[in-house]
């Protein structure tokens, strides 16, 4: 697991990130950074670079490897410490807390500013790009900057979904984006596949997650990976949250992504509450959020 960067960052100094951010720049080149290009990258005198490789080894946040050559590259630490470095410089972030949510592809943490955050660390792209690695040097080599750039475009696509959804849909509102890195405010609720609905509250339930679902339609979206773990419940309504992968309506794709997302969330609501679930269709719905309107699922059954 990838340890909290925000532990270390009071111990480091000026020079430690530029270091980090030389590294940074030289990665854009090659996937480990040749001792004799960090002076260059970073402006840092050699005697100084070695120095800070020293303290930023000790601390995670670069590794080393000899092949033909010495070279540094960033840890996935390192990458969050500059772009924790950044949120802090712009008055982003003021603090980081406990894990919200650890997951293949993410890591979530609580963060504070003078509104309760969450700072979300993408992944994507370093589990794949660890197999490669061990596949083969040279497409590891090829392939060097897929998880600095693969996860920072997750970034930046969830990021500009938010800004499109919110506040028309009822997503995380979006507060600052750097690199791999994405802030929200943080949202109260519990996940909907560990809430236990009354039979009561259960068609008012999956009619507010589908009415986001058709609002974010209309807004311009379509999720892509809605599921039971992606969607808040709390008492004043649904929240639907990691849109990384979310596609815009003009996608070719976006037609069979929605009628996907519908399916989860029907077969969800389905497999879990079969005596208060309504038989509905798929299509009907998904063509009710493309067409006139969703207005609910009663609306569309029978
Ligand atoms: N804005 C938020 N407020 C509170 N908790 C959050 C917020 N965003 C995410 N979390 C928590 O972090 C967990 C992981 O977040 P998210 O679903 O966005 O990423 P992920 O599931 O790792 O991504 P992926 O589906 O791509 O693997 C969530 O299940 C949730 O518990
Ligand atoms: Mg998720």
């Amino acid at each position: 697991m990838v340890q909290n960067v925000a532990t270390h960052m009071p111990e480091l100094e000026p020079a430690d990130f530029h270091l980090l951010s030389g590294l940074e720049h030289g990665m854009r080149f090659s996937e480990w950074v040749a001792t004799g290009k960090i002076p260059e990258f970073s402006r840092l005198d050699d005697e100084e670079v070695d120095y800070r490789i020293d303290r930023c080894m000790d601390q995670g946040l670069i590794e080393r490897k000899t092949i033909q050559y010495t070279g540094y590259r960033l840890t996935f630490e390192g990458y969050d410490a500059l772009a924790l470095h950044t949120f802090a410089e712009r008055d982003t972030v003021d603090g980081v807390g406990a894990p919200l949510g650890v997951g293949k592809e993410s890591d979530v943490y609580e963060a504070r500013s003078f509104e309760p955050l969450a700072l979300k660390y993408h992944r994507e792209g370093y589990t794949n790009f660890r197999e490669v690695q061990k596949e083969r040097e040279y497409t590891a080599e090829k392939a060097h900057r897929s998880w600095l750039y693969t996860a920072r475009k997750a970034a930046e696509r969830e990021y500009e979904a938010l800004e499109a959804l919110y506040p028309a849909v009822s997503v995380p509102k979006p507060v600052d984006q750097n690199r791999h890195a994405v802030v929200m405010a943080k949202v109260d609720g519990v996940e909907l596949s560990r809430v236990e609905l009354d039979s009561g509250q259960v068609v008012g339930v999956l009619d507010l997650v589908l009415a986001e679902m058709a609002a974010a339609h209309r807004a311009g979206y379509v999720h892509a990976d809605m599921s039971e773990y992606n969607v808040f419940v709390a008492s004043d309504g649904v929240t639907v949250f990691d849109w990384p992968q979310s596609v815009t309506v003009e996608h070719t794709n976006a037609g069979e992504l929605l009628e996907r997302d519908v399916e989860n969330v029907l077969g969800y609501f389905e497999r879990k509450y079969p005596q208060e679930t309504p038989a509905v269709d798929t299509s009907t719905i998904a063509g009710a959020m493309t067409g006139d309107g969703f207005e609910s699922v009663d609306e569309c059954s029978g």
